[in-house]
């Protein structure tokens, strides 16, 4: 199947790859797995008193729009407020990496990561 180049990029290229310490306050941690596939991806939001995200990082065992996916969101939620990132869509992600059909449960899985990490920080902040 033919990538395009800007999952190419993220894939060859992958921004902030790594972990915060879950047991921080500060960070979010949203873990989501695809039932299509069986890919898992790890997402970690590292979030200011203002509410506002200041860092991300993401580990994903998957496919490369699935890694792309993740790297672009990564880029994408930085100086975003939770309430901005919590309404990035899929849709948004698979148009900027042009992902075809087949490969669309993969953004998904992105924005579903996003909304596990946001519903991390609140049951941890009693929101
Ligand atoms: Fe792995 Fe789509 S096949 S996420
Ligand atoms: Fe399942 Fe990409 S996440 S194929």
């Amino acid at each position: 199947m033919a990538y395009s180049e800007k999952v190419i990029d993220h894939y060859e290229n992958p921004r902030n790859v790594g972990a915060f310490d879950k047991n921080d306050p500060s960070v979010a941690t949203g873990m989501v797995g695809a039932p299509a596939c069986g890919d898992v991806m790890k997402l970690q939001l590292k979030v200011d008193e203002q509410g506002v995200i200041e860092d991300a990082k993401f580990k994903t065992y998957g496919c490369g729009s699935a890694i792309a996916s993740s790297s672009l969101v990564t880029e994408w939620v930085k100086g975003k407020t939770l309430d901005e990132a919590a309404a990035i869509k899929n849709t948004e992600i698979a148009e900027e990496l042009a992902l075809p059909p087949v490969k669309i449960h993969c953004s998904i899985l992105a924005e579903d990561a996003i909304k596990a990490a946001i519903a991390d920080y609140n049951s941890k902040h009693d929101k």
